[in-house]
C-alpha cells in the first residue's frame, strides 16, 4: 500500500475555507471543549530555541496531538518564529506546517501550510476568551500589535464580541496600525495609535499580540473592571495578572513551563499556582470565569497544538471534497517491511 499524502499550500488551505473566522471560532471552542472532556491527547509542546532556549533568535516547536470523537485524527504542528524575519520585507515572523496522520495505520495523509492557521486559531482562542469574559455591551477594544495576528484579531473580535463598535489599534510602527485601519474600512471603525496608555483609556477590552520581549503595559493605565487578553509572553507588567480577580489560561502545564513568558516567571518565583487559575477547557465546559461586571479578568495563552490539528483536519476534508491540492506518495514500494 502506498500512503497518499495531500499537500496543501497556503493558497489551497485558503480555498478550503481557512479565512472563515466563524468556522475557526467554532472549531476552536469545540476543541477546547473536547480537551476538557478527555477526547484529545495534547502533550506539552517541546520548545527548541536557537542558539539557546534562554536567549533565542529563532525557535522551532513541536506540537503533536490526537483528536478523538468525530474528528479521529493524529497530527503535528511544527511551529517556528524568527526575530530576523520581523525585520524582513515580505516574510512572516512565524512560519508553520502541519502534518496529519491516520491514527490506525499511522499513514501520513496530509501536509498543510500552517502559517495562516496559526494566526486564525490564535485570534480565535482570544475570541473564545472574549466571548465568555468581555464585559456586557463592550463597545471599545484596544488591540496592541498590528502584525499578522493583529489582523486576524480584528476578525475574531468582530465575531466574538458583537457589540463592538470601535477598535483602537496600537503599534510601535504607526504605518502598520494605519494599514489595518484602512483594510477594515467599511467593516468596523479602527483607529490607529502608537501610545497604549492613550489608546486603552476608553476601552473595556485589551488584547495584546506584539513581539515585545519586555513588559510595557502598566496596571494603572487600565480600568478596574476590564478584560485583558495577553496572547504573547511579554507585554503586560506582572501586577496586571497578579491583581486580577480571575485568571484563565489556555493550558497551565504548558504555560507554567515555557521559558521566557510571564506565567512561567511567576510560577518559578512562587507567585502563581495552578489553584489561582481556571483553564480554558474548564471554562468552555461550564466553570464561570467572570462572575460579575465589577471584576478584572486576565486571560493568557501560549497556544495549543490540538486546535491547529482540528482546523487542519477540517480543511483537509474540505479540500478532498473540492478536489484541490497536490497528491504525493511516501514510497512506491516500502524497501524493508
Ligand atoms: N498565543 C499563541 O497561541 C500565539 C501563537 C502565535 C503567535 N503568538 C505570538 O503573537 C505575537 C505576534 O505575532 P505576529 O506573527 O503577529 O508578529 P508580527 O511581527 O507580524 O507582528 C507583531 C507586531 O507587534 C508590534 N510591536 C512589537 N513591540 C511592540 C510594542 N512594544 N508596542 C506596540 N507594538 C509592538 C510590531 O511592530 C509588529 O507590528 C508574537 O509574540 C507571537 O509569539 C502567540
Amino acid at each position: 500500500m502506498k500512503p497518499e499524502i495531500l499537500f496543501l499550500k497556503q493558497e489551497d488551505v485558503i480555498k478550503a475555507g481557512l479565512l472563515d473566522m466563524k468556522m475557526v471560532l467554532a472549531e476552536t471552542e469545540k476543541t477546547f471543549k473536547m480537551i476538557g472532556q478527555n477526547q484529545i491527547i495534547n502533550p506539552t509542546k517541546v520548545f527548541m530555541g536557537m542558539p539557546s532556549n534562554e536567549n533565542w533568535d529563532s525557535y522551532c516547536m513541536s506540537m503533536p496531538a490526537y483528536i478523538g470523537g468525530d474528528v479521529d485524527t493524529a497530527g503535528f504542528k511544527w511551529a517556528a518564529e524568527s526575530k530576523a524575519n520581523a525585520q524582513l520585507e515580505g516574510v512572516p515572523y512565524g512560519i508553520d506546517i502541519v502534518i496529519l496522520s491516520d491514527p490506525k495505520t499511522v499513514f501520513p495523509k496530509a501536509i498543510l501550510d500552517g502559517t495562516i492557521t496559526t494566526a486564525m486559531r490564535t485570534s480565535a482562542t482570544a475570541g473564545v476568551m472574549a466571548k465568555y469574559n468581555a464585559l456586557k455591551g463592550t463597545k471599545v477594544a484596544c488591540l496592541v500589535g498590528a502584525g499578522v495576528i493583529g489582523r486576524t484579531m480584528i476578525m475574531a473580535m468582530m465575531e466574538a464580541v458583537p457589540t463592538l463598535e470601535e477598535i483602537h489599534m496600537v503599534d510601535l510602527v504607526k504605518e502598520k496600525a494605519e494599514g489595518l485601519a484602512k483594510e477594515f474600512e467599511g467593516k468596523i471603525k479602527v483607529i490607529p495609535y502608537t501610545d497604549v496608555k492613550e489608546a486603552v483609556k476608553d476601552a473595556q477590552l485589551l488584547v495584546t499580540e506584539t513581539t515585545s520581549r519586555k513588559p510595557f503595559i502598566k496596571k494603572e493605565w487600565l480600568k478596574p473592571n476590564m478584560t485583558v487578553i495577553q496572547m504573547e509572553g511579554q507585554s503586560c507588567e506582572e501586577d496586571i495578572l497578579l491583581t486580577a480577580d480571575r485568571v484563565v489560561l489556555d493550558n497551565w502545564s504548558q504555560m507554567s513551563h515555557l521559558v521566557g513568558i510571564l506565567v512561567h516567571e511567576l510560577y518559578e518565583a512562587g507567585k502563581l499556582k495552578k489553584e489561582d487559575i481556571v483553564e480554558l477547557p474548564e471554562m468552555v465546559n461550564g466553570v464561570q470565569v467572570r462572575q460579575n461586571e465589577d471584576q478584572f479578568v486576565y486571560c493568557g495563552s501560549a497556544g495549543v497544538g490540538s486546535v491547529d490539528i482540528a482546523i487542519a483536519a477540517k480543511l483537509y476534508e474540505n479540500a478532498k471534497k473540492m478536489g484541490i491540492g497536490q497528491k504525493l506518495n511516501l514510497w512506491d514500494n516500502p524497501l524493508w517491511v
